[in-house]
């Protein structure tokens, strides 16, 4: 038996954290959100004066991202969000996130982004690419910024979360698209209780 690897991949607010946390504690696994080392980067990127553009200074950096720094709740914030997928799109800098990720894998693990199928877990035990439709995970979204109090409106969250969508599947390297492999999760209109119980008999169904 090897150690169970669960891929998560999907849009930005389809609910995909809240269901890879769930899922981890269902089989028991360790959970790493994988936006978080993306989002790291783009911190440090902007604390050093670097520009977002600059591929191979980025690279540099995210070389260095200290795995303890990721809980930092300013990595939530929609500024970083929004530079953490233009700091993405730099191949040098995914080359240097890879390493982490799978090591991370290797243990047993469900890891959740935009590329785990497809490139970093490509012999994943189970694959979910989860999604809902771009109104719902605004409102979703809208609502979380707003609990963090930050000064934002709706029609400011879509058309953010539309540009992002648009960067993230439109990128040259692991853009965001299901693995042939992988199950599609549509939540919106699943409760997070129906979308984890969704979820679960997906996964157990491939086991
Ligand atoms: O999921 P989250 O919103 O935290 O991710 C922030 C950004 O990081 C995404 O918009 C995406 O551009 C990038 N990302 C990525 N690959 C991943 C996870 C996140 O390119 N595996």
């Amino acid at each position: 038996t090897h150690p169970l690897n669960i891929a998560i991949d999907g849009t930005f607010s389809s609910g995909k954290g809240t269901l890879s946390r769930r899922i981890a504690a269902h089989y028991g696994l360790a959970c790493l959100d994988t936006g978080k080392l993306y989002r790291a980067v783009a911190r440090d990127v902007l604390a050093a004066g670097v520009s977002l553009a600059e591929g191979e200074q980025a690279a540099v950096i995210a070389a260095q991202i200290d795995p303890s720094t990721l809980d930092d709740p300013y990595l939530k914030s929609g500024e970083i969000g929004a530079a953490a997928s233009k700091v993405s799109v730099h191949p040098p800098v995914r080359a240097a996130l890879l390493a982490f990720q799978r090591d991370f894998a290797a243990k047993g693990a469900v890891l959740d982004g935009r590329d785990i199928g497809t490139v970093i877990c490509p012999d994943a035990d189970a694959k979910l690419f989860v999604t809902a439709d771009p109104e719902v995970r605004a409102e979703r979204r809208y609502q979380e910024l707003l609990g963090y109090g930050e000064d934002v409106t709706l029609a400011g969250v879509l058309s953010d979360l539309t540009e992002r969508d648009h960067r993230d599947m439109n990128r040259r390297v692991a853009p965001l698209k299901p693995a042939v492999d992988a199950h599609l999760l549509d939540t919106t209109d699943l409760s997070i209780e129906r979308a984890v119980s969704t979820a679960i008999r997906m996964i157990d169904a491939v086991l």
